[in-house]
């Protein structure tokens, strides 16, 4: 028989008293018909043991009963509460730590300040990434690989990569998998560009006791250069994970990378100061765009790190044709498309919509128009194309006019060394050895589609 007070630690973590009387609401829809929806004893102590971080296999061990017995009940119960209660799909738990994952992104964690966590896009099935996970969270979880020596946890990453190319939802399942192991956690889309002053303010409300790191003991400090060091003060007494989403929005289109948009120049400090002072905590920037706040070093023992962030590999950009229904009218068929398109995952979940409602899920058919850009593609490719400088537009129209690829000798004649290295950070362009060539896309954009 199971003793009440198994577990009872859980109670200084999670507001259990609000988390109990809201699963029993989701009990009632789940299995209406129950004679008492208000959760068993057995079934309050599996979920504190859950929210401790004990494994089913775990629990049955303390409550000696066999492994199965813990594993059924969770699957017919609270298993099925939680995803009710956090409004997810029946059956969409696939792990045990889904449990306190999503109960603590639904702010049922006693300890956590979580900021705009709700305001996290919804991401549909991730598919790859695995690596890419894993380098992050290696990096910020400061988990040595077997073959390097221990590098300190980073304090700013970066996530660099083209349109759609799944910046946002790697940064999203991330923020998922290790959310637990921070005191706060705050997400913030920087999509309709506010300033960085208005931002502070609406933060430093809602972390706790943040104004008495104040240094002028003032309630509220003065100027937004102040804030920024109640903010970096409380970083470094407190554990947190903030993502900053689509940080270009921030930098000026028109001339190299990096610069800041008038008024926006204070993110530039708030990098800065991430970057070079002491704190416990790590800021995940997603950005189309490099910004010069954040220097590429390679060094292990930087705590500032990069991932230029690629397209999916083959098996994992075919599920994205798989889930959209396409035609299997044979493999190397689905290979060039996924190949003209770089593996980017909105760009194939496009053309394959459009091969779908135009083609009838026919990839060959598809394949045989020669043509790849329509529609929101173009779109995508023309909005990157309106942000680059002058230079960089005349080096596109140098590649889209060569027939082979260009050395980079001819194209620094008489173009910058940056404005190469421009196109190579937006993808837009690709290096082999014979030279530089545009990607197909950009290709068809430039020699068709400019006025
Ligand atoms: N690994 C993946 N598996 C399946 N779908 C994906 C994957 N990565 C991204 N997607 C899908 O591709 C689309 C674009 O992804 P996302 O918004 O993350 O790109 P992004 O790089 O943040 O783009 P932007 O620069 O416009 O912000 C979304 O519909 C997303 O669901
Ligand atoms: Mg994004």
């Amino acid at each position: 028989m199971a003793s009440p007070a198994l577990f009872e630690q859980a109670e200084t973590q999670w507001n259990l008293d609000k988390l109990y009387a809201d699963l029993a609401e989701a009990k009632r829809e789940v299995v209406p018909h129950a004679r008492s929806h208000e959760l068993t004893e057995l079934e309050r102590t599996r979920l504190r043991g859950l929210l401790l971080g004990y494994s089913p296999a775990d629990i049955a061990d303390y409550q000696c009963v066999v492994e199965g017995t813990v594993e059924v009940s969770l699957s017919n119960g609270i298993y099925r509460y939680v995803e009710a209660l956090t409004g997810r799909d029946r059956t969409s738990l696939e792990s045990w730590r889904d449990v306190a994952t999503w109960l603590q992104a639904a702010g049922y964690s006693a300890q956590q300040v979580a900021i705009n966590w709700s305001q996290m896009p919804d991401i549909p099935k991730l598919y790859g990434r695995e690596a890419e996970l894993t380098q992050l969270k290696d990096w910020i979880l400061a988990n040595p690989s077997p073959k390097s020596k221990p590098s300190p946890s980073a304090r700013l990453i970066a996530i660099n990569g083209p349109a759609g190319i799944g910046k946002t939802s790697l940064s999203i399942a991330l923020a998922k998998t290790i959310q637990s192991e921070f005191e706060g956690v705050i997400w913030q889309s920087l999509r309709y560009r506010p300033k960085l002053e208005d931002l502070l303010n609406q933060w430093l409300v809602q972390l706790p006791d943040a104004t008495a790191h104040s240094p002028t003991g003032a309630s509220e400090p003065v100027n937004c250069y102040d804030q920024l060091t109640v903010l970096m003060d409380y970083l470094r007494d407190h554990r947190c994970l903030v993502i900053l989403d689509n940080f270009e929005t921030l930098l000026t289109g028109g001339s190299f990378m990096g610069e800041y948009e008038s008024g926006y120049e204070a993110y530039g400090e708030l990098l800065r100061r991430i970057g070079e002072q002491q704190h416990q905590s790590c800021v995940l920037v997603t950005s189309r765009e490099g910004s010069r706040d954040m220097p590429k070093s390679r060094a292990s023992s930087s705590p500032i790190r990069h991932l230029d962030l690629a397209g999916l590999k083959p098996q994992a950009a075919m599920e994205i044709l798989k889930m959209e229904q396409l035609e299997e009218t044979g493999k190397s068929h689905w290979s060039m498309l996924i190949s003209q398109y770089r593996g980017n995952p909105l760009m194939l979940r496009i053309v394959a919509m459009t091969i779908h409602e135009l083609f009838e899920g026919n990839v060959r058919q598809f394949l045989g128009q020669r043509m790849t850009l329509f529609g929101d593609i173009k779109y995508l490719i023309n909005q990157q194309y309106e942000r680059l400088s002058s230079e960089e537009q005349d080096i596109l129209v140098h590649l889209a006019d060569a027939a082979e690829p260009v050395p980079l000798e001819s194209l620094t004649q008489p173009y910058r060394l940056d404005a190469v290295k421009g196109l190579l950070g937006r993808s837009l362009i690709e290096k082999s050895s014979a030279g530089f060539t545009l990607i197909p896309v950009v290709m068809e954009y430039v020699r068709h589609h400019l006025p």
